[in-house]
């Protein structure tokens, strides 16, 4: 970023008078107390933001590093902190959810519902031998039953693990068997654009595929009521389940390093990766970003847009808002549904003062308003918003720009959060009433986050110069371990080459010379972000060479995409003749579905390229950073002279 580049939106006087942290010098003071006294700073918000059991004595463990122990020795419920303590400060009647489905119907319930439902779910858990330890795999769309299914587990101090309603029955068995969970929580459908959609079948299909037999029960939950089948003795619908359940349910106190969760996320390598939180320390991130980062208070209604099968939804809608005591939207379906307008009018319509989504949607949103007025964010009153936020990928300086201008109405600070699954919350990020905001830029680290950009020897490099994300120092919502693999944990997130002392990010990062802003500049493995969901190559890959029959080889890499940020290219070597015309798109169209079965629509390959062969060193080689060129559309101006087979570039340049 040039000096000439940079446009600053300074926080307005009143923004900056109301908000928790007002102003940079209020900003700076916090950063300089977590740098004067680390422990103590951590400790103190700690015991500020969160109701303790027991209280903790210790604050950082680091005697196993990189196996860090946070408030070791305190004790705490997660489900308590975010429902009794409020309904005990008098928030019983407030609104907690406001649920929006797909149809446009609405639901809302207060903190003293939500804690009746939560707590005759968690009756419902124990009734069916769920105990403290135990995991229990939450398949499930968006939903107040979704949030009170998680609350429920940290309320027995049982172990979610959440996984994407999108995803395939292969990758719901490989998550349910890694977990070794006893229960998976269901529904029958989900309804995503007027569609409705299996759940529960899934499931059956995914414990079919074998290697699930730690599962006792599936609970479904009543979607659309369409025909199921249900197995006897295993299936129970959650109805039937909770109907006789005492609607008070004393929370199990666990300890802070207690897991709350596991989510899966892919990595560079191998199978996706079990993600393991704390208790404790990911609350406390939880709550502490929501109140600074989003600035939020009592008279807010917050509106995160992502699903709960994703570390956002984990953070920013069951547990963040909740821990504070807030009012917010849990929305079903996608923006465009039943029109592009949907985000907007829903803004409108409940008065959303925060909102919070990726720039996906917003790209895509743009698209729409550009080509048609009425669902252009002109359209609809969003007055309410006093906030903006973004999350899962850079956002770009022109769409920065319009959802400033035309959904903040030119008052409302866009905060660009950088951070990932294996953070917990926020780690770069602006603060509404004290930073200045440069479009494109996540701005500054969190205070307390001691995030910085070194070379490939871990030694930082001077601002203006990119390189390597890491952070300096643990903080309390860290990944605690990779679930039964503690290996691949040390090797992917505290390398040998920084010597086990830096947290790899594995984004590459470059800090503007003039003022030290972060601009991430993207992921430096082989882990590709299209429309913010997070995807390793790998795995697309072995999906597509599961494809027996067909494949003899497939490469995939990323290349810049408009909409989705970036889109996945797949380079196929097939076990036939070069296909080309329509049989080429047929046998396109059948591999897509081949990946779509084995990992989810999401990992779908929105080109793929056939070859005779994959470009090659002649040590046997793929050379990546060519394909990466083809997939761009690049003509090709690099060396190709080591190449073994240069002839295929042609046959290559053809997308289905
Ligand atoms: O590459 C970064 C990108 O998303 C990755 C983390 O993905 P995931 O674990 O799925 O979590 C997404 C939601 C937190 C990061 O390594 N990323 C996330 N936020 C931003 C971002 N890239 C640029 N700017 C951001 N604000």
């Amino acid at each position: 970023m040039s000096e000439a580049d940079i446009k600053l939106y300074n926080p307005s006087a009143a923004a900056q008078a109301a908000a928790h942290v007002s102003g940079m010098a209020a900003y700076q003071a916090l950063v300089d107390e977590a740098e004067r006294d680390y422990e103590g700073y951590w400790a103190r918000l700690a015991r500020e933001m969160l109701a303790w059991k027991t209280p903790f004595t210790k604050v950082l463990n680091s005697d196993n590093s990189p196996f860090f122990k946070w408030f070791e020795d305190g004790t705490l419920n997660a489900s308590y902190n975010c429902l009794d303590r409020n309904v005990e400060r008098g928030l019983g009647d407030k609104t907690a959810i406001i649920f929006e489905a797909d149809g446009g119907e609405v639901t809302k319930v207060t903190y003293s519902e939500l804690l009746t439902k939560t707590s005759q779910i968690a009756n419902g858990l124990k009734s069916l031998g769920i105990v403290k330890g135990d995991r229990v795999v939450i398949y499930i769309s968006m939903s107040i039953d979704g949030v009170a299914a998680m609350q429920a587990c940290a309320r027995i101090g049982a172990t979610h693990s959440v996984v994407f309603g999108g995803f395939s029955a292969q990758s719901l068995r490989d998550r349910i068997e890694d977990t070794g969970a006893k229960a998976v929580i269901t529904a029958d459908f989900q309804v995503r654009g007027g569609k409705q959609l299996a759940l529960k079948s899934i499931v059956d299909e995914a414990i079919a595929l074998g290697g699930c037999e730690s599962i006792r029960n599936v609970v479904v939950v009543k979607r659309t009521g369409a025909p199921i089948n249900m197995t006897a003795g295993r299936d129970l619908w959650m109805d039937e389940l909770t109907a006789g359940q005492s609607t008070t349910c004393e929370p199990t106190w666990v300890e802070a390093e207690h897991p709350l969760f596991l989510l899966y996320t892919s990595g560079s390598t191998g199978k996706p990766k079990g993600v393991q939180h704390s208790t404790g320390g990911y609350l406390l991130h939880a709550a502490l970003t929501t109140k600074w980062t989003f600035d939020l208070k009592a008279d807010d209604v917050f509106w995160c847009t992502a699903d709960i099968g994703w570390v956002t939804g984990h953070t920013y809608i069951t547990y963040g808002p909740l821990a504070l005591g807030g009012t917010e939207i849990v929305f079903e379906g996608v923006p465009t549904y039943p029109d592009a307008g949907r985000f907007w009018k829903m803004i409108q319509d409940h008065k959303v003062s925060i909102f919070y989504t990726a720039p996906t949607a917003i790209r895509s949103l743009i698209k729409a308003a550009e080509a048609n007025d009425a669902v252009h964010p002109k359209s609809y009153d969003l007055s309410s918003l006093r906030l903006l936020g973004s999350v899962g990928e850079p956002i770009n300086p022109a769409a920065w720009e319009w959802y400033h201008l035309h959904v903040g109405g030119g008052r409302c600070p866009i905060v660009d959060t950088f951070w990932q699954t294996e953070t917990g919350g926020h780690m770069i990020t602006p603060l509404p009433g004290a930073t200045p905001l440069v479009p494109g830029s996540c701005t500054l680290p969190f205070p307390g986050i001691q995030a910085t950009v070194v070379d490939e020897t871990g030694k930082e490099v001077p601002w203006g110069q990119g390189g390597i994300l890491v952070v300096k120092k643990p903080w309390p919502s860290m990944i605690r371990n990779i679930w039964g693999d503690p290996e691949r944990f040390k090797k992917s997130y505290y390398p040998e080459d920084f010597k086990g002392q830096l947290y790899l990010a594995g984004d590459g990062a470059i800090r503007d010379a003039k003022n030290g802003y972060f601009t991430i500049t993207g992921r430096i493995d082989d882990v590709l972000n299209v429309s913010g969901h997070r995807m390793g190559t790998m795995e697309i890959e072995s999906a597509l060479v599961s494809c027996t029959e067909l494949v003899a080889e497939a490469a995939v890499v990323g290349r810049p995409d408009d909409t989705t940020g970036e889109a996945i290219c797949a380079f196929v070597v097939l076990k036939r003749p070069l296909p080309v015309g329509d049989e080429a798109k047929a046998i396109a169209k059948q591999l897509r579905d081949h990946v779509g079965k084995e990992i989810g629509p999401i990992a779908k390959p929105k080109d793929i390229r056939f070859g005779e062969n994959l470009p090659k060193t002649r040590s046997g080689k793929i050379m990546r950073r060519l394909l990466r060129s083809i997939a761009k559309g690049e003509t090709i101006t690099q060396d190709t002279s080591t190449l073994e087979n240069p002839a295929i570039l042609g046959q290559l340049g053809q997308n289905y």
